[in-house]
């Protein structure tokens, strides 16, 4: 089949590339032109694990290039551009709309392809960038139906890929028999895993087949946005639980595996740590919630949510304050930067709330990040942070070092070498990943998260 995508971000791009691999003949159209020139040339923009690599190997099934490359003769149209948060809350939706506009003036044809929104939106999104299209097209004379489903994605960064070619289920909202049966045919390779396994993303052991899901473009809109808010929930109850498991002498990661053994719990996104963060689940939320407000209902759980996370970054602070006693003139090193490892995206990283509180109370703040220093030193984020180009240089004259990414070198490294770069031998493990007993015996001041 041949499926256009706008938008080349972790998204658009992983998606690309996935229906690429299993045969379909994709282009990807951006706005964003220095973007496009790096991916005709192969350079892939963001850092996701086997995005670079599949490239190659696709490269005859995908193409990129700008709005003038759009050509309205293929059988479906993914939209999948950013729609980052407004300050009130509600979902920004200016690149959606501008999608929708564009699309009306160029579908001049008596086929329509079908328009798919992968973007997470609010409710009623769907049927408003099919009123877009149809004005748009007003002077077209033709009554070809203007077809949108509404197709959230459910990847995560880090495990983009892996979790486009093995999803748990493919979301696909809409009216249109047409439509729906257009999806099913363009998601059938993963639906049924007829394609071979790339060779860095095999099939997981007792992978059992997607589910297809049809709903109304209501409900599909509204899945997207109660499951980030699950699992942010469940994130912040466990932070929750952390924090009275310090004051009354418990250890959260007992208590996490104690209940997370519960089948109807169950064990993912119950690692107590500094709380979540990144491009989705923060705007989400708060869209949730803002659309609530719409319909004067107040979404209370959603929004304890939101209060314990901010409460879970200022505790590291509370952790600095209690090990160091005073902030200001020390020198603090961050261990991470990016939201969550496996990825360079800064988008409501727990790394930058905590710099900045840092920073305000007058501490020099330095971080060592393997991939997402260069947005720092990019200046994209316009924050005061040295970046350190290593774990020897951030530890050197620090007084503390918080660990805020888990990435899997962390766990590698010899603090107890560092230990002796550094001004004052104190660790915060915000992610509960290192070895509390080893780095006491080295001489730390070892402070987990929920734990003693
Ligand atoms: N990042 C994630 O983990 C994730 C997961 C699931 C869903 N989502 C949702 O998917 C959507 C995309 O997220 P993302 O992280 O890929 O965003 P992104 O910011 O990484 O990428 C968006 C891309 O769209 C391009 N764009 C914007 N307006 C355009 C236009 N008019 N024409 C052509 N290109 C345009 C931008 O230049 C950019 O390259 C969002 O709604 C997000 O909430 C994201």
């Amino acid at each position: 089949m041949r499926v256009t995508v706008i938008g080349c971000g972790y998204v658009g791009l992983t998606t690309s590339v996935t229906l690429a691999y299993i045969g379909h003949q994709v282009h990807c159209i951006d706005q964003d032109e220095n973007r496009i020139r790096a991916l005709q040339k192969g350079i892939v923009p963001v850092h996701e694990k086997g995005v670079s690599e599949l490239l190659g190997e696709v490269k005859d099934h995908l193409t990129f290039g700008d709005w003038d490359s759009f050509d309205q003769s293929v059988d479906a149209l993914i939209i999948a551009v950013g729609t980052p948060g407004k300050k009130n809350g509600d979902a920004d939706l200016i690149y959606v709309e501008s999608v929708a506009q564009e699309l009306g003036s160029r579908l001049t044809g008596d086929k329509l392809p079908v328009i798919v929104n992968k973007s997470t939106v609010p409710i009623g999104s769907a049927r408003r960038v099919e009123s877009v299209v149809r004005y748009c097209r007003k002077n077209t004379g033709s009554n070809a139906p203007v077809m949108v489903v509404s197709c959230p994605e459910f990847l995560r960064e880090g495990a983009a890929l892996h979790d486009s070619f093995y999803p748990d289920r493919i979301v696909v909202g809409s009216q249109h028999d047409y439509a729906v049966n257009i999806l099913r045919q363009v998601y059938a390779p993963i639906l049924e895993q007829t394609f071979n396994e790339p060779g860095f993303f095999p099939r997981p052991d007792g992978y059992t087949l997607p589910a297809f899901i049809t709903t109304t473009p209501t409900s599909a809109e509204l899945i997207k946005y109660a499951a980030n808010t699950f699992l942010a929930i469940k994130i912040s109850y466990i932070n929750e639980i952390a924090g009275l498991a310090e004051r009354v002498g418990a250890d959260i990661r007992e208590v996490a595996r104690g209940i997370g053994l519960d089948k109807r719990i169950g064990l993912p996104y119950l690692n107590a740590g500094v709380g979540w963060g990144g491009s989705c689940f923060g705007k989400d939320i708060s869209a949730l919630i803002h659309i609530g407000d719409q319909y004067d209902f107040e979404m209370l759980l959603s929004s304890a949510a939101i209060n314990v996370n901010r409460r879970q970054r200022d505790e590291i602070i509370k952790k600095l304050q209690s090990a160091l006693k005073v902030i200001r003139g020390s020198t603090i090193g961050l261990l991470g930067l990016s939201f969550k490892p496996g990825t360079d995206d800064l988008r409501d990283a727990p790394s930058l709330t905590i710099a900045n509180r840092l920073i305000e109370l007058g501490a020099h703040v330095k971080a060592y990040d393997p991939v997402a220093a260069y947005r720092i030193q990019n200046n994209e984020y316009g924050s005061n942070i040295e970046c350190a180009s290593d774990p020897e240089m951030l530890a050197s004259g620090a007084d503390a070092l918080v660990l805020v990414t888990e990435w899997s070198e962390f766990m590698q490294l010899p603090y107890e070498q560092l230990g002796k770069l550094m001004r004052q031998k104190v660790i915060i493990d915000g992610r509960n990943v290192l070895d509390s007993g080893a780095l006491k015996d080295a001489g730390f001041v070892y402070l987990g998260v929920g734990i003693c």
